[in-house]
């Protein structure tokens, strides 16, 4: 057996979330890949492989196209970056919405084969017994309700809700059947001023937003929109730098150091040995 002390970190879980509910914020950022998540992982209680993937790292135009196989890849990378953090798995669309069973299935194979603590599902108005089937099955589940992008077909654009007394009704109910189903959080995203704060209220779980004011219990955001590396971003979107200029300024420095063979200088350049004189 090695002598040396091996670092055991245990992973914020998901009853740890749970217990967060009206206390200190909880953090919340997502990763796609290794390097990120080891930075993030020191500063956030969960990290979400969202299926946002699709869109800010494969080019997609929406999430519909994301796969299982996808999420599974992903969620392998982020876990071995990271080391304390929760890690949720974003289940995508036409993984879960077909029935408990196909679910279960889809959802277990995420668990097995990334090993990360929990997944989340997008709750719409039927996902509510499919939720109760996998936690009654020992799946940690969070929600995700208001704007929820895998029905961006259906919805026709990226809108924010509860701007009618309809709506807001809808996406309360949806909020609480979440919840009493059995997640240990729900995601609120896109929704106008209020629904977000009553919504906290009613529900006993911790609620993570989005574009849905300070009055949730956490906030989450899409990593690579809060580091400024594409040109355009949401309304709720707070910058917090401006990658897309200093990566844009790095490339354009090696492109001129190349071009007038400054790079690779001396130093960063190999030689072979000098004979040994007898
Ligand atoms: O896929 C994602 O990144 C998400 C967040 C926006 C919550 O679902």
């Amino acid at each position: 057996m090695s002598s040396q002390k091996q670092e055991i970190v245990r992973r914020i879980a998901a009853p740890d979330i749970r217990a967060r509910k009206g206390g200190e914020p909880i953090v919340c950022l997502t990763a796609y890949d290794a390097p990120t998540a080891a930075l993030l992982d020191d500063h956030c209680d969960l990290l979400l492989v969202g299926d946002s993937v699709g869109m800010v790292v494969h080019g997609m135009p929406n999430t519909v196209g994301v796969t299982l196989e996808m999420m599974i890849l992903h969620g392998q990378a982020v876990m071995r970056g990271s080391k304390r953090a929760m890690v949720v798995i974003d289940m995508p669309f036409g993984s879960y919405e077909g029935g408990k069973e196909q679910a279960y299935e889809n959802c277990a194979r995420v668990m097995k084969e990334t090993g990360a603590q929990g997944v989340k599902l997008e709750s719409g108005p039927t996902v509510a017994e499919t939720i109760a089937y996998l936690v009654q099955r020992g799946i940690p589940v969070m929600g995700h309700v208001g704007l929820r992008p895998q029905a961006v077909l259906t919805d026709g654009a990226f809108k924010a809700k509860g701007r009618t007394d309809e709506e807001r009704l809808r996406v309360m109910s949806e909020a609480e059947a979440t919840a009493d189903a059995g997640a240990f959080a729900v995601v609120i995203e896109g929704v106008a001023e209020g629904l977000a704060a009553d919504i906290t209220r009613a529900i006993d779980k911790p609620t993570i937003g989005i574009g849905a004011s300070a009055a949730c219990d956490g906030q989450i955001l899409v990593t690579p929109d809060m580091l400024g590396l594409f040109d355009w971003t949401p309304k709720f979107v707070r910058r917090y730098a401006d990658l897309r200029s200093e990566i844009g300024r790095a490339v354009a420095a090696y492109a001129d150091d190349v071009k007038a063979r400054r790079f690779p200088a001396e130093v960063e350049t190999y030689f072979s040995k000098k004979p040994v004189s007898p």
